[in-house]
């Protein structure tokens, strides 16, 4: 019994570690040029953007606290762009590959979205100073 529960707590912090690095990887990779290393608006790219780069430590703060999971994943995958263009912000396509994890839509239905997006958001979440005071889908 003790050895399967350590099995169980070893598995469990595993994939959280796992979860959160991907998402802290694919960040680094894509969007600290402009975000910067912390996200707070302040990478080698941003003095020569037209728009300034969002503080992406603040994207709950801007929203009354409020975390939008789907707002943040589909400004990433440029489905909002038609509404919000935002200037200077690129949309990743190469998040969008074949790997999808479920999601729960907050409506009753489970949909699948892809798994990087959902790592990058979350890691997103993981950022936010103040931290969230309450969770939209
Ligand atoms: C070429 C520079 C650039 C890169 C690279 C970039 N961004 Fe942005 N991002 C911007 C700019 C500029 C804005 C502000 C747009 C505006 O205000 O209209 C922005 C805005 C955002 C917003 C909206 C914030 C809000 O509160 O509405 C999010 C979320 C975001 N970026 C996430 C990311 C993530 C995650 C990555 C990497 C996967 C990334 N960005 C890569 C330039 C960039």
């Amino acid at each position: 019994m003790k050895f399967f529960l350590f099995i169980v707590l070893f598995l469990g912090v595993g994939t959280s570690v796992e979860a959160q690095n991907v998402g802290e990887l694919l960040f680094k990779k894509n969007c600290v040029s402009c975000h910067g290393a912390t996200g707070r608006g302040d990478g080698i790219r941003a003095a020569g953007l037209g728009t300034p780069p969002a503080d992406l430590t603040r994207i709950a703060a801007r929203r009354d606290g409020v975390w939008p999971m789907l707002e943040v994943m589909s400004i990433l995958d440029g489905y909002l762009k038609a509404t919000n263009p935002r200037e200077d912000m690129p949309i990743f396509e190469e998040f969008l590959d074949n790997d999808m994890v479920e999601f729960d839509t907050g409506n009753g239905l489970i949909t699948l979205v892809p798994i990087k997006l959902v790592e990058v958001a979350n890691y997103l979440e993981s950022i936010q100073n103040p931290r969230p005071t309450r969770y939209v889908p």
